[in-house]
């Protein structure tokens, strides 16, 4: 029996935003148990591979990062958890995060003074790197330990020190982790770096594992990086939920207010979703708010529908928007008028009436900002699900 009369606004569960925890994290039990695996194996010092979580924005990469993070720091890891934003430099993000990440090692009270080295040597890292790269805003003076990770090459230097924190996360018997969102963003010759770092620690046995997130494009920055970096890493593929998952997303949170959506508005929601998460939790939020009663029915949702489109509008979608050059809102816009996937960049040169060499500047930097990617030679694909229809709600025309 459903006795809920009034559906409190202050209690809408549902949580629409970019890294938001949702009420429910709904259909990721799988890939979170694989993290699990992997680590352990990883501690114990058995062959393991690190992750990195490819799939469009809104997919709920993020959350599930958080979530695989918190569940490893709860098991006795070292966590570092670092988020790439558009040009920044890799030392500039990781040297905080391992001097963290040395100090919380150091607290763990077996293996004597390997922490304090550890940090002298990061100390040298420190030194070498700010000379390269002028991002860095580090001013603790860890002191040196000359000839170790110093040398002011990222990749020899990164290599020492990632060793080295290894050795003494073995010896206090853990493991490393970072945990590093937006990977794209990473420049490739420093993302080629960070690889090489990695794959020497699986060398020799040391507990250091990255468990990543990115968009599709990372797939292939990765391989371009380093060759074997296919064989370092798994790509579980995070893509929008399954209808059961979906209707758990929505049900469960609901569920524990004594709530409950109609199936056929639920058939509706997702229909309109396409079980995107982040979509979902826009649904949910604004289906909520439009009823006024459980269960919640297909009016409400018919109600819900444009506000949750209007508000995806102003945020979800239009902070990338406004970030572009009005010749690359030309081209997705052109790409947006072909309807089916694989888009072509020749057909898309072709609705904007020019070469394709001449508009391969702008679809390069369309996928350097993370707009689009190309899912295999010559064609692209929007990183946004539903930016089709938004780039032609907000620019109807062609010209
Ligand atoms: N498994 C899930 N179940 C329900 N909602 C989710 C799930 N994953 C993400 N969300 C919601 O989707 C939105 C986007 O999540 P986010 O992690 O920022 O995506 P991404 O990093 O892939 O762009 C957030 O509002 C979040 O609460
Ligand atoms: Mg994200």
């Amino acid at each position: 029996m459903l006795i809920s009369l009034y559906m409190d606004p202050r209690t809408n569960p549902y949580a629409p935003g970019a890294g938001t925890i949702p009420p429910q994290l709904a259909g990721r039990s799988e890939i979170i148990e694989k993290a699990a695996i992997a680590l352990d194996r990883c501690k114990s010092g058995l062959a393991s591979r690190g992750l990195l979580l490819v799939g469009l924005r809104g997919v709920g990469k993020t959350v599930l990062l958080t979530k695989i993070s918190q569940e490893t720091e709860a098991r006795d890891f070292v966590v570092v958890s670092i988020e790439t934003p558009e040009n920044r430099s890799l030392p500039a993000l990781l040297i905080p995060a391992l001097r963290t990440a040395i100090l919380k090692l150091d607290k763990i009270a077996i293996a004597g003074d390997m922490g304090k080295r550890a940090l002298r040597v990061l100390g040298g890292f420190v030194s070498a790197m700010k000379v390269k790269y002028h991002d860095i805003e580090f001013g603790i003076d860890l002191g040196s330990e000359s000839g170790s990770a110093d040398s002011g090459n990222l990749d020899e230097d990164l290599v020492a020190l990632l060793m080295e924190i290894g050795r003494v996360a073995k010896a206090k018997k853990t493991a490393l982790v970072l945990f590093v969102d937006e990977i794209q963003y990473i420049k490739e010759e420093q993302f080629a770096a960070l690889i090489m770092a990695l794959h020497k620690c699986t060398q020799n046995q040391l507990p250091v594992m990255l468990i990543g997130a990115g968009l599709p494009q990372l797939v292939g920055q990765a391989g371009r990086a380093k060759s074997y970096a296919e064989r370092l890493f798994e790509y579980p593929q995070i893509g929008p939920l399954t209808k059961n998952s979906a209707h758990d997303a929505l049900f469960a949170p609901a569920a524990r207010l004594g709530v409950t959506f109609a199936e056929k508005a639920f058939e509706d929601i997702f229909r309109q979703t396409k079980g995107y998460p982040y979509f979902l939790q826009e649904w949910g939020k604004h289906s909520w708010q439009c009823a006024k009663k459980s269960p919640i029915d297909e009016a409400d949702v018919k109600a819900a529908t444009d506000l949750a489109i209007s508000d995806l509008d102003a945020s979800f979608f239009r902070v990338r928007f406004d970030r572009l050059t009005p010749g690359e809102k030309k081209y997705l816009r052109a790409m947006a008028e072909l309807d089916a996937e694989p888009r072509r960049s020749g057909d898309i040169a072709e609705l904007l009436e020019k070469e394709v060499q001449s508009v391969a500047p702008v679809r390069a930097s369309l996928i350097t900002k993370g707009m689009i990617y190309s899912p295999s030679h010559g064609e692209n694909g929007f990183t946004v699900p539903l930016f089709d229809d938004y780039i032609k709600r907000i620019m109807p025309s062609l010209d």
